[in-house]
C-alpha cells in the first residue's frame, strides 16, 4: 500500500463532489458570495437551466487581482478574520466554493473594488486559462460555462434543462427572501423570470410566494426565551400536495433543516391530512452562540445548541396561531351565506399586527354547488335536515338518511343498526371511484367553463401541467399554455362540480412534480385523479337535503372501496342494535 497526497486539483473536485451537485448549487454559492460582498443589487443570468452558463453580477466590494487569485485558491477565505467560526455571520467561510465549481467548470471571474480597473481571471477546469484586465462596472461578475461537462459520472445525474432551472428559481428565491434589503434579477434564456426591489421582508416574502397567501395566510411573530419566530404560514385549509413551498431560515440563513421542517409538521399534526402540506416562510432568529452552522458541506442544515427549545418555539407559536385562526374561521363559516363579509385582518398572539400581516383570513365559502351528473344533485341549497323516523326502512346495507349531525356526518337507520357516514370523506371517495372509471376507458364527461379560466402559475408548474395535458385531457380537465407562466383551463371534469380551479391546478402541478416521469402513465393517471377528487368533493360543513344524503348512501353500496376514504380513514361506521343495547346495559 502506498499513500500519497492527492493534487490539490483533485481535491478541488472531491470537494465539488459536495458543495456542488447541480446548476442550482453553484448559483447558491455565487449569490452566496455576492451578498457577502455587501451586494446592494445582484444579477442572475441563466442558460438551459444553468447547464449551458451560471452568471452572477453584483455590485458589492469587488477583489483587487491578487486577491482574486486567492479566492480561487482552496481554504482561501476572508470571512474568517479570526479563527471565531462560532460567531460567523457571513453565508461563506470555507473557502471551497470558487475553487470547487472552477474545478468542473469553465469559470470566469471579472472584479472591480473601488477606485481601480477592473480584471479577469480565466479558469478551464481548475487550470489557469489566461488573465487580463476586463471592462466592468465596480464589482464582481462570475461566469460559469458548460459545468460537469467532462465529469460524466455528474452529468449522468443531472435532470433536464427545465427541471434545473426549477431548482435555480428555488435556490434564488429563498435567498432573496433571505435578504429583501437586496435587489435580485433573474434572466433565463433572455427572458425576465423575477425581479424584485430591495424592500421589507413581509413584502419581499408577499412577492415570491403564492399570491394566494394573502388571502389564506397567518401572519407569525413571537418571541420566546431569547429566541424569535417571525414569518408567514398557511392556513389549514390552503395546503399542498407537496412540501415545496416551505422555506426556513435561520438568522437569515436558508436551511433545509429535518428539525424545523419536523416542528412545522408537528404544528399542523391534526389540521391536515398526512398528504397536505403548508406553506410557509418562517425566520428564526438565535444567538449565534446557540447553533453551529458547520455541519453540512453546503450549509443547509445547522445544529441547535437546544433543539428542544427551537421546537418549543415553532410549534408552539404556529400552534396558538393556528388556533386562533381555527376559532375565527369557524365562528365565521355560520355567516358564510352573507356573501359580501368584511374580511379583518389577523395577527398571532403577541404579533406586532404591522409586521407580518399577509393580508386577511378568509375562509373560503362551503362549495354550495357541486352539479353531479344526474345521480347526485349539489346545486341548490337545501332547507332540510331531517326525516321523521316512520318510515318504513327498507333493506338498503347503509340505510335510510335520518338526519344530519354537525353540518358533516350523515345519520341513517338501517335494518340492523345506526349508521354514520362522513360525507366529505365518502363523496371524495364516489368522485375519485368515478374519475378512475372515466380514465381506464369509460365515458369522460367534461364541463366546458363558457369563458375559458386563465390561471397563473410558476413556470415550472407550467412547464409540468403543459407536458401532462393529453393525459389531463383523459381525465377531462382540458388545458393549454397561455404564455410562460399561465395555463387556459377550457373544461374540468364533470364529476367534480363546480371548483376551485387555480387550487386543483397547483394541487396538480405539486403533484407532477412529486411523481416525476418515474411512474407508468396509468399510475399517473389515477394519482392525478385522487387530488381532482380532493377537490371535488362536499365539504364538511355543508348542509344536505334528504333526497342529497339518500342518493349519496344509494352511490356508496354501489361503489367500490366506498368504506374507506382516499387517506385511508373509514368513511361510515354502524352502530349494531346489539352494540346500541349494550352501551345503554340493557345486553
Ligand atoms: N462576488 C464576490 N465579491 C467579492 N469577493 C468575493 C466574491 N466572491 C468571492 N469572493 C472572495 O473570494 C473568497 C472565496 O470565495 P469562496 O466562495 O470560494 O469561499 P467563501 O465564500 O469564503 O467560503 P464558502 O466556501 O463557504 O463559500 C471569499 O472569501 C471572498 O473574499
Ligand atoms: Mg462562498
Amino acid at each position: 500500500m502506498s499513500i500519497r497526497r492527492l493534487p490539490s486539483e483533485l481535491i478541488n473536485r472531491i470537494a465539488a463532489g459536495e458543495v456542488v451537485e447541480r446548476p442550482a448549487s453553484a448559483l447558491k454559492e455565487l449569490v452566496e458570495n455576492a451578498l457577502d460582498a455587501g451586494a446592494a443589487n445582484v444579477a442572475i443570468r441563466l442558460s438551459a437551466g444553468g447547464l449551458d452558463l451560471v452568471e452572477v453580477s453584483d455590485d458589492g466590494s469587488g477583489m483587487e487581482p491578487s486577491e482574486m487569485g486567492l479566492a480561487l485558491e482552496r481554504h482561501a477565505t476572508s470571512k474568517l478574520p479570526t479563527d471565531a467560526i462560532e460567531s460567523v455571520t457571513s453565508f461563506g467561510f470555507r473557502g471551497e466554493a470558487l475553487p470547487s465549481i472552477a474545478s468542473v467548470s469553465r469559470l470566469t471571474l471579472e472584479s472591480r473594488p473601488r477606485g481601480a480597473d477592473g480584471w479577469r481571471i480565466a479558469v478551464d477546469h481548475g487550470e489557469r486559462a489566461g488573465e487580463g484586465p476586463a471592462a466592468l462596472p465596480r464589482g464582481t461578475r462570475v461566469r460559469v460555462e458548460g459545468l460537469f461537462d467532462k465529469v460524466p459520472a455528474r452529468r449522468k445525474f443531472l435532470r433536464t434543462a427545465r427541471s434545473e432551472y426549477a431548482a435555480c428559481l428555488d435556490a434564488v428565491k429563498r435567498l432573496a427572501m433571505a435578504r429583501p434589503d437586496v435587489g435580485f434579477s433573474l434572466d433565463h434564456d433572455g427572458r425576465r423570470a423575477l425581479a424584485v426591489q430591495p424592500s421589507d421582508a413581509p413584502t419581499r416574502v408577499a412577492a415570491l410566494l403564492d399570491r394566494e397567501l394573502e388571502r389564506h395566510g397567518l401572519g407569525i411573530d413571537c418571541v420566546r426565551d431569547g429566541l424569535r419566530l417571525s414569518g408567514v404560514i398557511s392556513l389549514p385549509t390552503f395546503n399542498r400536495g407537496m412540501a415545496d413551498h416551505q422555506y426556513l431560515f435561520v438568522n437569515r440563513r436558508p436551511v433545509k433543516d429535518r428539525l424545523l421542517v419536523g416542528s412545522l409538521r408537528a404544528a399542523y399534526r391534526d389540521l391536515l391530512a398526512r398528504d397536505r402540506h403548508p406553506i410557509a416562510a418562517l425566520f428564526v432568529e438565535v444567538p449565534t452562540s446557540e447553533v453551529d452552522v458547520n455541519v453540512h458541506p453546503a450549509k443547509t442544515e445547522v445544529r441547535f445548541r437546544d433543539p428542544a427549545a427551537v421546537r418549543g418555539l415553532i410549534v408552539g407559536g404556529l400552534r396558538a396561531a393556528l388556533e386562533e385562526a381555527g376559532h375565527r374561521s369557524a365562528a365565521r363559516e355560520q355567516f358564510a351565506a352573507a356573501v359580501n363579509w368584511q374580511a379583518e385582518p389577523v395577527a398571532a398572539p403577541g404579533a406586532p399586527a404591522e409586521s407580518w400581516n399577509p393580508g386577511q383570513l378568509i375562509t373560503p365559502a362551503p362549495a354550495l354547488a357541486g352539479v353531479m351528473d344526474g345521480t347526485l344533485d349539489f346545486a341548490h341549497q337545501p332547507a332540510a335536515r331531517a326525516e321523521p323516523a316512520t318510515a318504513p326502512v327498507p333493506a338498503y346495507p347503509l340505510g335510510v338518511a335520518r338526519g344530519q349531525v354537525a353540518a358533516t356526518y350523515i345519520v341513517a337507520e338501517a335494518e340492523d343498526g345506526l349508521v354514520i357516514v362522513d360525507q366529505h370523506a365518502a363523496h371524495e371517495r364516489l368522485v375519485l371511484e368515478r374519475m378512475r372509471k372515466a380514465a381506464n376507458g369509460g365515458e369522460v364527461r367534461r364541463q366546458a367553463l363558457l369563458i375559458p379560466d386563465v390561471v397563473e402559475l410558476d413556470e415550472p408548474d407550467c412547464d409540468r401541467l403543459d407536458g401532462a395535458a393529453e393525459e389531463l385531457a383523459s381525465l377531462g380537465l382540458e388545458i393549454e399554455r397561455f404564455g410562460p407562466t399561465a395555463m387556459l383551463v377550457r373544461a374540468t371534469p364533470a364529476a367534480l362540480g363546480k371548483t376551485d380551479i387555480p387550487g386543483l391546478l397547483r394541487d396538480i402541478a405539486a403533484e407532477l412534480a412529486e411523481l416525476g416521469a418515474s411512474l407508468a402513465l396509468r399510475e399517473r393517471l389515477d394519482h392525478v385523479a385522487a387530488t381532482m377528487a380532493c377537490h371535488g368533493s362536499v365539504r364538511a360543513g355543508r348542509i344536505l337535503s334528504v333526497a342529497e344524503m339518500n342518493a349519496l348512501l344509494r352511490e356508496m353500496e354501489v361503489t367500490p372501496h366506498s368504506g374507506q376514504c382516499n387517506h385511508g380513514r373509514p368513511t361510515w361506521v354502524k352502530l349494531a342494535h346489539a352494540d346500541i343495547e349494550k352501551l345503554f346495559g340493557r345486553r
